[in-house]
Order: structure tokens, then sequence, then C-alpha cells
């Protein structure tokens, strides 16, 4: 049974990022001040239910496109990105899900020059290695780094990738306006390097996540045709050209975006990556990675599952040891939050 939860949310204490987000949720026009926002919930169950999310299919005919093998590398307009097509390697570790058979495997995007933000993950979330028996396998994803800064970036990325291993890096541009490439790199990687590890995540480096409470939920999941997060219905699409992910009528018709899992954080099992692919053969892919992923999962039929509204978290929680030990992931107002959040989670002793 799905259940509308309102949030009375302050904006003001939201990122500039995820501002963006919820102004997809709620409303264009909105920027400063308060406003609610609607995701759908269940509620007391994880993963047991499913909103049915596929809506009318001749809704789906202004999207759908067979990809041209002529151009396959050339996006056709600027809210479009290069995808499908082959992207190559520059750095990638081929072996170690096969070597540590993980359970859960953590693709985390980030930007080849934000280093701060691997060792903030590597030092926090990231050292959970070993939970419940359970392997989990951390991987950077990066992509490439801009001309001008190559000698030298990357001479870095180098030496980083080879003191932890953990990079994996594709030859399309690291930018904002790519971050859909590096999501379907992303199930490329794990549809063709991590096959038998049961579950992934998406999640960005500047969120807190609990590894702990996301693997207790997982043993209870479904094994197959899984995906959950903080699933959002009804996002209004942006036509304030200003808008940083503004999308025009003749790209994108309709008024409101299928439902999808927001890019913060996202689950799900490892036979949806192929799934992702085939879908992403017949829907163009538009430059906003989260709701891209909704598309695929309209064209393919798929629901996604909802999570109980305690779990993701758009809007940064206050932190409370008790309420962090339950939670599974939510964004930080900044690297230092997140740090003590961390460190303050693992002391010893009854969090609530
Ligand atoms: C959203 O913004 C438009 C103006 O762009 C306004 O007409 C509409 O009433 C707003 N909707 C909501 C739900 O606030
Ligand atoms: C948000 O929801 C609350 C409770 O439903 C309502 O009282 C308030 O007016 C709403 N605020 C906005 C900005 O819509
Ligand atoms: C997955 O497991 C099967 C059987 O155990 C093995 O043959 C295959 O090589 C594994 N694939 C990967 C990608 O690890
Ligand atoms: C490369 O690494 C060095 C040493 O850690 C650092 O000082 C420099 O700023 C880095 N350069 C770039 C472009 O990231
Ligand atoms: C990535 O983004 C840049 C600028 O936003 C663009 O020039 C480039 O062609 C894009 N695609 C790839 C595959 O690098």
């Amino acid at each position: 049974m799905a259940l509308l939860v309102f949030y009375y949310v302050n904006l003001s204490e939201v990122s500039e990022i995820w501002m963006s987000t919820i102004q997809i949720l709620y409303n264009a026009t909105i920027t400063r001040g308060a406003s609610n926002i609607t995701f759908n919930t269940t509620s007391p169950l994880w993963s047991t239910t499913a909103i049915a999310s596929v809506s009318d299919p001749s809704a789906l005919s202004s999207q759908l496109t067979s990809v041209s093998v002529t151009e396959p590398c050339k996006p056709a307009t600027p809210y479009h990105v290069a995808y499908p097509c082959s992207y190559r390697y520059i750095f990638n570790e081929p072996e170690r899900c096969r070597k540590e058979n993980p359970f859960l495997v953590l693709m985390v995007p980030v930007a080849p020059g934000n280093r701060e933000a691997r060792d903030v993950v590597r030092s926090t979330w990231g050292t959970e290695k070993l939970v419940m028996d359970k392997v989990v396998s951390l991987f950077f994803l990066l992509g490439d780094v801009s001309p001008e800064a190559r000698n030298e970036q990357q001479q870095n990325v180098s030496q980083e990738s080879e003191e932890y291993h953990d990079i994996v890096q594709s030859d399309f541009l690291d930018t904002y306006t790519n971050l859909t490439i590096k999501t379907m790199v992303i199930m490329e990687w794990l549809a063709s390097h991590c096959r038998n590890a049961s579950y992934a995540m998406k999640i960005d480096s500047d969120m807190f996540l609990n590894v702990n409470t996301l693997m207790n939920k997982l043993f209870q999941a479904p094994r197959q045709t899984y995906i959950t997060g903080l699933v959002a219905s009804s996002g209004m699409v942006l036509r304030d050209p200003h808008s940083k992910w503004y999308l025009p009528k003749d790209i994108f018709p309709e008024d409101y975006y299928p439902p999808y899992a927001l890019g913060l954080g996202y689950v799900f099992s490892l036979d949806m990556p192929e799934k992702f692919i085939e879908g992403a053969k017949h829907v163009k892919a538009v430059y906003i990675e989260d709701v891209y992923l909704g598309l695929c999962m309209r064209y393919l039929g798929m629901p996604f599952t909802n999570s109980p509204g305690d779990l993701f978290h758009v809007v940064p929680v206050p932190y409370d040891r008790c309420r962090y030990s339950k939670l599974i992931a939510t964004t930080t107002r900044n690297i230092q939050e997140q740090i003590n959040s961390w460190k303050d989670l693992m002391q010893p002793g009854p969090p609530c």
C-alpha cells in the first residue's frame, strides 16, 4: 500500500545540488523558503510493496528511439548525452569482484579532481568491508579529466589508483551534464565485472551512509528485479530555461516525470544493470541521470520499490545517534558533519 508522506522542509538547509532536485519534485519557481515535497513511501515494511508505476505507454513515444548505428556517439541536443556509446576504461579493476565475491558493491560517482571526497569516504563508511560475514566492495567511478588538467591531475589519479585499487575511470569527459553517461558506465561495469554480487548501490560521495542498516534491510529484500531508494513521483519537469534541470517541451513533452529514485543513493539487485542497458537502447538519454533511469524503468514496464520514509533522506537529518543508527542514507550539510557523524556512530555503546 503506497502512502503519501508530506515533509515540511526548510529549504535554506538544503545544499545547492539537492535544491535543484527538490525543485523538480515540487515546483520550478520555488527557490528559498519552505515548501512541501511528496514522496511515495511504504509503511512499515521494507521491500514487500511496490507502486505500479507503468503508465500509459502511448505517452512514451516521444522519448523512444532506435539508436542510430551511423551516429552512435553524438548527443542529439544539448539536453541529451552520448549514450549508448563504447567508452573505454582508463583505469579498471576487472578482477576485484571475482576475487572478493562481494554481497554488496558500493559505486560512488566522483569527479577526478575531488580527491578529498574520496578520502572522506575511504575513512568513513568506505571502511566497512565485512558486515555480518558478507563482503562489501567499494569503487569510485571517474570520467576523464579536462584536456587542460590532463598532465598533473591524471598523474595524481594514476598514483591514487595504484595505492587504493578502488578507481574505475572511463574516457568520457567528467562534467556535470555527463552524469547520465557515468551512471550508465557504472551499470555496464557492474554487468560485466560484478555480475555475481547480490546488490549494488549508487551513492554520492557527500552522503552519510549506514552500511549496517543497509545490509540488514537487504537480507530481507527480493534478490531480483529490485530497485529502491527515495522514490519521487510526480516530479515536475522544469520549464524555466535558467533552471539547472531545464528540459524544453520538445525534448520531454510530459509535465511530470515518471517515478524515479533520487540520485543521491539507490540500491538495486545485480540483475538490473543489464536491464537498464537494454532499456537505454530504446530511450533517448537525457542529461538528468536519475530521471533517465526512471524513464528506462518505465520503458521496461518495471516498478520501483518504495522504502519506508525514515531510511533515505534528501534533506540533511541533524545528527542524532539513535536516528542515524536506523537510517540508511542522508545528505549532509558539509564534509565535517559527514565525518563527525560517522565517528560518533562508531563509538561503543547502544545508540538508542
Ligand atoms: C508551480 O509554478 C507555476 C508557475 O510556474 C504555478 O502556476 C503553479 O501554480 C505552481 N504549482 C504549485 C503546485 O505550486
Ligand atoms: C505544507 O503542508 C502543510 C500540512 O499539510 C500545510 O499546512 C502547508 O500550508 C503546506 N505548505 C505549502 C507551502 O504548501
Ligand atoms: C560468477 O560465478 C560463476 C559461477 O560461480 C563463474 O563461472 C563466473 O566466472 C562468475 N562471474 C564473475 C563475473 O565473477
Ligand atoms: C596533485 O597532487 C599534489 C600532491 O598531492 C597536489 O598538491 C596537487 O594539487 C594535485 N594536483 C591536481 C591538479 O589535483
Ligand atoms: C561531456 O560533456 C562535455 C561538456 O559538457 C561535452 O563537450 C562532451 O562531448 C560530453 N561527452 C563526452 C562523451 O565526453
